[in-house]
């Protein structure tokens, strides 16, 4: 199994335990660190809703509390039938901690994927190196 087809089998896994009674919109999130080890994560909704957090969200929580922050490669999928592109604020999520030519993967539940740099996905980003003066 390629680390593609991993990630979308962990994400497809993740996405099934998702809490979105809500939105009825299933998220699952599933990363591979620059270390190859994979954390997964889910939405979790709230009844107060802008309490919600993202499957991209819970991913990146999981891999910064087993002590990795160097993301290889991400990958998102959501009930489709489209590609699930991340929001806004994932993006900026993922760029504080994606390796240089890092990836990511918007996916849909047939198994298509399309690959980007996240620099196509958030173009022109603020990130760690935008903090250093002069
Ligand atoms: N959602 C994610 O988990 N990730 C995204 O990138 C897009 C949106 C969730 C948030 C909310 O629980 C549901 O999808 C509908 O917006």
């Amino acid at each position: 199994m390629t680390a593609i087809e991993q990630l979308f089998v962990l994400a497809t896994q993740a996405r099934e335990k998702a809490y979105a009674p809500y939105s009825r919109f299933p998220v699952g999130a599933a990363l591979r660190t620059e270390n190859s080890a994979f954390f997964v994560g889910c939405n979790v909704e709230n009844a107060a809703y802008p309490l919600g957090v993202c499957a991209e969200t819970s991913a990146i929580s999981a891999m910064v509390a087993a002590g990795e922050s160097r993301i290889a490669e991400i990958l998102v999928v959501g009930p489709g039938p489209e590609r699930l592109a991340p929001c806004g604020a994932c993006r900026q999520r993922i760029a504080e901690f994606i390796c240089d030519g890092g990836v990511v993967h918007l996916a849909d539940p047939a198994g298509g994927v399309l690959s980007l740099p996240l620099a196509d996905l958030l173009p022109h980003a603020f990130g760690p190196a935008s903090l250093k003066r002069e």
